[in-house]
């Protein structure tokens, strides 16, 4: 068992067990004996109208999870988890603005980059809300006085400064000026950069540094190869930043009037909405982000207020437990069912994986049960033609997220009842199976699957869906007792590739002190 900090310990609820001593934890494991060799065919025939029930509706989004193998009595013990969890007090801290990031010292607000402007937010005696509208209003003033000389707007991040932007760009493309070519670099593969400008002129083109701490080798790589791009055109009319560090931007030479800040209680990843999100505003007009805030808002409300049976969050979250922790699953896929959200799948993964990729748990000690599950997923129906062959008939259980609309942005003809039929085909063939002759025809059914049907694909609706599983992620890390806002487990392998780096370049033939893997492999390297 590893040490507890002893600030790591002020934030653990004294009241709270370890996970698998909680009695709800016993409860479920018994629960779970009784339930797991039964299949969902059997549960949906003892009850007709089991998937009217096992249901949950909230902001346009009908959420079924009747398909899961679940019974009542399976979300009563998680909910009844979720509270010996100590779920209710530890939301409270994190919209509170306590310092839930343990590890950093830091809070967790990104529910107030969306918080209305009437709203207090205390952090060290400070009120962040106006900052946050300050900065929003600084952003629309800016996305309305754009050089009408700027056509291209390219993106330099990576992570949390990439996925957002390119995630939201793609998913709200419906709604972007067509007239602005939007590109996303974040690879350190000088490839990215290559194809993402080649076609560009600098004199049109607008970079956009974002980086939290503006020190992220990928980012400053690309941002100084943009710089030496744009030749002798001045540097402040074709770069800003987006950053918590004024002192690196200056440094790299962008004006701090260019420059739109946030701050260190917002997580990379939880960053889309922030100043991060300013290539999604330039896109989408300052109406439809401020649009996809109430959106990240309501849900927030949603979060905080409703019952965990009615919860959307805690739902998807709980369900995720139940698999990871009970049934063994190792992944999550989520299928999203409209091509807009082509790249909500990868968003997720560093959401859901960067946050509870842990094993150790806020309080230092090392977990004794599973945590994080791998998500992935690619959009319906491509998938379809792909992967799903091993999630019907494969030896391993993967539960599925559906992410479906009942009205498309594009109606072309029968394309969305396409669409949408496949969309119910797959959980009823996932639920329910098929018997046949033939062993290679057989279906055996009860694989999980939740249904998340919504109206539209709104920028309101994209900021409820991100907000959806960001307090799933939450939730699930609360549960697990997890920090769920450091990432400690990037940073080795940066600090090695930092050590390798001179090696590869070193003129004369550099002292090797790795293993011999690495040593050969840098040495064939070096002989190319
Ligand atoms: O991969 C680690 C990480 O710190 C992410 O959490 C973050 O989103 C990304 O790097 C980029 O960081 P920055 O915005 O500081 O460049």
């Amino acid at each position: 068992m590893l040490r507890a900090h002893p600030d790591l310990l002020l934030f653990a609820p004294m009241s709270v067990k370890p996970l698998r001593q909680r009695a709800a934890w016993a409860a479920l494991e018994n629960h779970y004996r009784q339930i797991k060799d039964q299949h969902l065919r059997d549960l949906f025939s003892a009850d007709p109208k089991r998937g009217e029930k096992l249901t949950a509706e909230a902001l346009g989004i009908y959420l079924d999870y009747s398909k899961n193998r679940v019974t009542g009595e399976t979300i009563k013990l998680l909910c009844q988890l979720a509270e010996e969890s100590g779920l209710r007090e530890r939301t409270a801290a994190m919209f509170r603005g306590d310092k839930i990031n343990v590890t950093e010292k830091r809070a967790v607000l990104h529910t107030a980059l969306r918080a209305p402007r009437s709203a207090s937010i205390i952090v060290d005696g400070h009120n962040v809300v106006p900052d946050v509208h300050e900065v929003l209003d600084r952003m629309a003033a800016f996305c309305q006085r754009l050089d009408k000389r700027i056509k291209n707007i390219v993106n330099i991040g990576i992570g949390g400064s990439d996925l957002g932007p390119v995630m939201a760009y793609e998913a709200l493309r419906h709604y972007s000026n067509r007239n602005l070519t939007f590109r996303f670099v974040s690879n350190v593969d000088g490839t990215d950069f290559v194809e993402a400008t080649q076609d560009l002129k600098p004199a049109e083109t607008l970079f956009i540094v974002a980086s939290k701490t503006f020190t992220t080798q990928e980012t400053m790589t690309n941002a100084l190869t943009a710089r030496q791009w744009i030749g002798s055109l001045p540097v402040h009319e074709h770069f800003v930043a987006l950053s918590t560090n004024e002192a690196e931007v200056k440094k790299f030479g962008i004006d701090p009037a260019n420059m739109f800040g946030f701050w260190d209680w917002v997580g990379g990843r939880y960053s889309m909405d922030s100043a991060i999100g300013l290539s999604t505003m330039i896109a989408i007009g300052p109406d439809n982000f401020r649009a996809m805030l109430a959106g990240f808002r309501a849900m927030d409300e949603h979060f905080r207020t409703a019952p965990f049976d009615q919860n959307l969050p805690v739902l998807l979250a709980l369900l995720g437990i139940w698999y990871t922790n009970f049934f063994g699953a190792e992944t999550q896929a989520v299928l999203p069912y409209d091509q807009y959200l082509k790249r909500f799948p990868a968003y997720l993964q560093q959401l859901t994986m960067e946050s509870n990729g842990k094993s150790v748990t806020a309080g230092g000690a090392r977990v004794d049960y599973e945590t994080g599950a791998i998500y992935w997923g690619e959009p319906g129906t491509n998938g379809q033609h792909s992967f799903y062959q091993l999630i019907h008939q494969g030896t391993k259980l993967i539960p599925c997220d559906f992410i479906g609309f009942k009205h498309t942005l594009n109606p072309v003809g029968q394309h969305h009842d396409l669409l949408m039929s496949n969309f119910f085909a797959q959980t009823e063939a996932l639920a329910f199976g098929q018997s046949a002759a033939e062993p290679y025809r057989v279906f055996d059914g009860n694989r999980p699957s939740t249904t998340m049907l919504c109206d539209r694909l709104t920028p309101a609706m994209l900021g409820q869906l991100v907000a959806l599983y960001e307090h799933c992620v939450f939730a699930q890390g609360i549960i697990w007792d997890l920090d769920s806002f450091d990432q400690w487990g990037v940073e080795l392998g940066k600090v090695l590739a930092k050590r390798i780096t001179p090696e590869l370049q070193s003129k004369t033939e550099p002292e090797l002190k790795h293993d011999s893997s690495t040593n050969t492999l840098i040495r064939r390297y070096r002989q190319r």
